[in-house]
């Protein structure tokens, strides 16, 4: 890509990736034909539908023309899926473990492949274990595998050591189908989890609290299907919120929604853009330098840690000094070296880095090392005096559909050389 650019434009944002996938693993619940809107056409999409399949579900997916890349995905469930998911697929994403919760309500036992996913921390799961096991699951790890048991899982509560999303929504989709009433306290509150809770409520699950951090679940004995719509996706829409604040640009973002990216969008009016809210979305005009601006990351409504790349990003070509803190994930700042290689000044002591901006920075060849962190050397490279080359840009296509043809929509110099 060819730095340089000012982003302009329209762009329409899908659903959320880190909503779909959950809301593909509530599927499971059901028996029978779950519709689900406006899911991105991405990889792991497809990774969550094989892993479907082979638990003896049949899923379809149609792209929906002009949506921005989203698409419709359906799932038929057979009355008693398979309980054993594929190792390989499993290990290739961290959110298949969301069919664990499902499976084990529904069927009384899964067997999942201990997952992978981004390299960006240790990202335990002992929240999911030791959850599972308070509503009565016996679970071991052998071979690569957790195995869960449980005849009928019982209501209880539980307290998370940390608001988890992935534990809150495993956690979740298990308890609506135990006897009793489950309380999950410190949840997580990201809209996303909101958006699994409305699902499953409307498939006729009992739940209180969604988007607070009390959850209250009221166990019932079946689920029906559904057709749904997955929230926006505040990552995808915050990227290019940040993207347009970078390249002193002016874009205008459908369906994004402002109460999801507050303190983001607060940042970038410290930063100086301004940021107006519309009926369809927002827009994000920039018409000078950005200032540098601390960030903070934290579970919702904090900051967002999957902008956190894209907050550096944005630190190293603004004006001043930043700080930025990461607290999720402790080795989310792994990127900072290839953005090093475009000349960004950075430094990292523990989970801070310090950012002193630069005017501009200067091309290379850098490697994406996971979803956003390549997302974010893209952007930077929009930044860079002459051709900057990202590789590895399959991790961008695990959570941006259409990415380099959204940009090139908004004017940026930029092609695909490889898949
Ligand atoms: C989800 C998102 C990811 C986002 C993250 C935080 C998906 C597919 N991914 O990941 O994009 O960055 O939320 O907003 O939705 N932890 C434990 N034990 C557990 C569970 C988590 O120690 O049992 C730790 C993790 O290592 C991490 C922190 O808790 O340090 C947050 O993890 P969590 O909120 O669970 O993130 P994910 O659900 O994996």
């Amino acid at each position: 890509m060819a730095g340089g650019t000012t982003l302009t434009g329209r762009v329409r944002v899908t659903g959320a990736k880190n909503s779909t996938l959950k809301l593909m693993a509530a599927a499971l619940l059901a028996t029978g034909r779950t519709v689900i809107d406006e899911v991105p056409d991405i990889l792991d999409v497809s990774i969550m539908s094989e892993v479907l399949r082979r638990l003896g579900c049949d899923v379809g997916y149609e792209r929906t023309p002009g949506s921005g890349g989203g698409g419709r995905v359906t799932i038929d469930v057979p009355e008693n899926p398979s309980t054993e998911t594929d190792y390989d697929l499993v290990r290739r994403m961290r959110a298949s473990i969301s069919v664990l919760g499902p499976l084990v309500a529904r069927c009384g036992s899964a067997r999942v492949a201990l997952p992978g996913g981004d390299a960006i921390g240790s990202r335990g799961l002992d929240m999911h274990i030791s959850g599972l096991e308070r509503l009565g699951a016996s679970i071991v790890s052998e071979h690569g595998f957790l195995v869960a048991t449980a005849p009928r899982l019982t209501g209880t509560s539980i307290w998370l050591d940390f608001p988890s999303v992935g534990a809150t929504e495993n956690l979740v989709m298990a308890a609506v189908l135990a006897s009793g009433t489950t309380v999950v306290d410190n949840a997580a509150r990201e809209p996303e989890i909101v958006d699994i809770c409305t699902m499953l409520t409307a498939m006729g699950a009992r739940i209180d609290g969604a988007g607070t951090s009390t959850i209250t679940v009221e166990g019932v004995e079946s689920l029906s299907p559904v057709s749904y719509t997955a929230v926006p996706d505040r990552i995808v829409a915050g990227t290019w919120a940040i993207g347009a604040v970078m390249t002193r640009g002016d874009v205008v973002i459908e369906r994004a929604v402002a109460g999801h990216l507050t303190v983001a969008l607060d940042k970038l009016t410290d930063a100086g853009a301004h940021v107006e809210v519309l009926p369809e979305g927002l827009r994000v005009v920039m018409t000078e330098r950005p200032r540098c601006v601390d960030v903070v990351t934290l579970p919702f409504p904090g900051f967002p840690t999957d902008l956190q790349p894209m907050a550096v990003a944005l630190a190293a070509v603004s004006s001043g000094t930043a700080l930025i803190t990461e607290n999720v994930f402790e080795g989310r700042f792994m990127f900072v070296n290839e953005l090093v290689r475009l000349g960004a000044d950075v430094r990292i002591d523990g989970h801070h880095a310090v950012v002193r901006g630069r005017e501009k920075l200067s091309s290379a060849p850098v490697v994406a090392t996971d979803i956003r962190a390549g997302a974010g050397l893209v952007l930077a490279g929009l930044l860079s005096d002459g051709i900057t080359e990202v590789q590895e840009v399959h991790h961008v296509d695990r959570g941006y559909p259409d990415f380099v043809e959204q940009l090139r929509g908004l004017g940026a110099d930029i092609k695909r050389t490889q898949r």
